[in-house]
């Protein structure tokens, strides 16, 4: 097997060829002076398995995948596994008002063109994966986030909707701490109301998960509202770090204590690794 690593997802593609024990490329990926992309992979074949590790977030990284696709297929690559770490335009999964595309089912199906697997992490909606017309897995960060949080002092785990309690639930019982989720309703695109915690976390030190953290404002509003509620402290550990509009910074500033993310989208904090998780993937039966 072969990893290929594209431009958005370096770190985490070489760690996965090393937990894989096998041979890693990056393919030298650049920008042309009117921003197109450029990119090569520099080796003589690819006569192999080969995996490409790439994002299609933002939508540059999407043209980069296409073309790094069609390169690997060109070097005669024996079997394509797209690794997909944060796939974007999963939250229009349909059309909400006539007008509108299905963006996750056209993304889906034009990547399914040249392809023989697909792995994504903590896709935002699961039934996504059925639009990319061949065999497609999720792989859960949830293991990742329970390892790097179990031997840290917190005492309870909780999501800030119910959209995310399986997520909860999931670092909850592995860590063997309670879990519960928060009711969020959503009042805009930046902001968020959070109903108070019904479970008691007053002087507790609170772990809440979620897959992305896009605006910030759902961890803003969760954290003041646990914070008003007694709690001791608040981290919060995400799959996807998006961070628009400087919201790492307008988080680290809040009252929030830790924050944490995988190294799905590479930035500042994400040192939770899901490499082994896509390994085990990627070596399971399909
Ligand atoms: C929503 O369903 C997601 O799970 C996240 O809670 C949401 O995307 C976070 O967005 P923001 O950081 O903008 O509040």
């Amino acid at each position: 097997m072969i990893v290929v690593g594209g431009s958005s997802s370096r770190d985490l593609a070489k760690e996965l060829a090393r937990v894989l024990g096998c041979t890693y490329i990056q393919a030298a990926s650049t920008r042309f002076p009117d921003g197109e992309c450029y990119t090569r992979i520099d080796s003589d074949t690819l006569d192999d398995d080969v995996v490409i590790v790439q994002n299609t977030y933002p939508d540059g990284n999407l043209v980069e995948m296409f073309l790094l696709q069609d390169a690997v297929k060109r070097m005669g690559a024996r079997t394509i596994t797209l690794v997909i770490p944060y796939f974007g335009y999963a939250r229009q999964d349909r059309v909400f008002k006539s007008g509108e595309p299905e963006s996750a089912k056209t993304i889906s199906q034009r990547l399914a063109f040249i392809c023989d697997r697909v792995i994504t992490v903590d896709i935002h909606k699961e039934d996504v994966l059925k639009y990319f017309n061949c065999p497609a897995k999720d792989v859960k960060a949830a293991s990742a986030i329970a390892s790097y949080f179990k031997d840290k002092n917190i005492d309870m785990v909780l999501s800030p909707d119910i959209g995310a309690a399986g997520r909860a639930k999931e670092v909850g019982e592995r860590i063997g701490k309670p879990y519960d989720h928060l009711e969020k309703t959503r009042l805009s695109g930046t902001e968020v109301r959070i109903q108070p915690a019904s479970s008691d976390c007053s002087g507790k030190n609170v772990l809440i998960v979620d897959d992305i953290i896009a605006t910030g404002g759902t961890i803003i509003a969760a954290t003041s509202q646990l914070k008003e509620a007694g709690a001791k402290s608040v981290t919060v550990a995400c799959t996807h770090g998006v961070f628009v509009n400087n919201a790492l910074e307008r988080l680290t500033g809040s009252s929030l204590d830790g924050i944490l993310c995988c190294n799905t989208l590479e930035n500042k904090v994400s040192h939770i690794s899901v490499a082994e998780a896509i390994a085990e993937a990627l070596k399971s039966k399909w």
